[in-house]
């Protein structure tokens, strides 16, 4: 019998001061995205910023709704926001800032596993890394060079 073992990869910062000036940029905009997120029944509220190609940023937050399972993410109202209005356009960096009404977050809040499958959709269409910034309301920031740091053993069109 043989072992196949995974191994994952995060860098830290401090605090997003920390961060390359072009990502402290994109983590405000994933951060006032998130203050306006709709997110009346969890109290919870998402933003994320999608860096594109040509430099434009896409957003998305959290959208719930009365009937739970029927809302979505902010992670994906991004990328499917960014599939539509720029197809097949390469995404150079994504960072997402979460904050709770009940409670301060101050542990990074990484992508839930639905919206890592749908990221990692993306990321192997332009075969090229999506580094992914994340965070709570304050402190660290962690990155994920690539969405395989968070999601080993990918299932994707290439197993179909
Ligand atoms: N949520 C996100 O927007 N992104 C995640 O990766 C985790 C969860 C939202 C969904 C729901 O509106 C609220 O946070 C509580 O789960």
């Amino acid at each position: 019998m043989e072992k196949i073992r995974f191994s994952a990869e995060l860098d830290v910062f401090e605090d997003k001061s920390q961060l390359p000036q072009e990502i402290q940029q994109l983590m405000v905009q994933a951060i006032e995205t998130r203050d306006n997120a709709y997110a009346p029944y969890s109290s919870f509220k998402v933003g994320a910023a999608l860096l594109m190609e040509n430099n434009e940023v896409v957003i998305g937050s959290n959208q719930e709704n009365a009937s739970y399972p029927s809302g979505l993410c902010a992670e994906r109202t991004a990328i499917y926001y960014a599939g539509a209005k720029y197809p097949k356009m390469p995404i150079k960096a994504m960072a997402i800032s979460a904050k709770s009404l009940n409670k301060e977050i101050t542990a990074p809040v990484p992508p839930c596993g639905a919206c890592r499958q749908a990221i990692s959709e993306y990321e192997v269409n332009q075969e090229k890394g999506i580094p992914i910034y994340f965070m709570g309301e304050k402190g660290k920031v962690y990155l994920a060079k690539s969405i395989k740091e968070l999601l080993p053993f990918i299932f994707d069109k290439f197993n179909l």
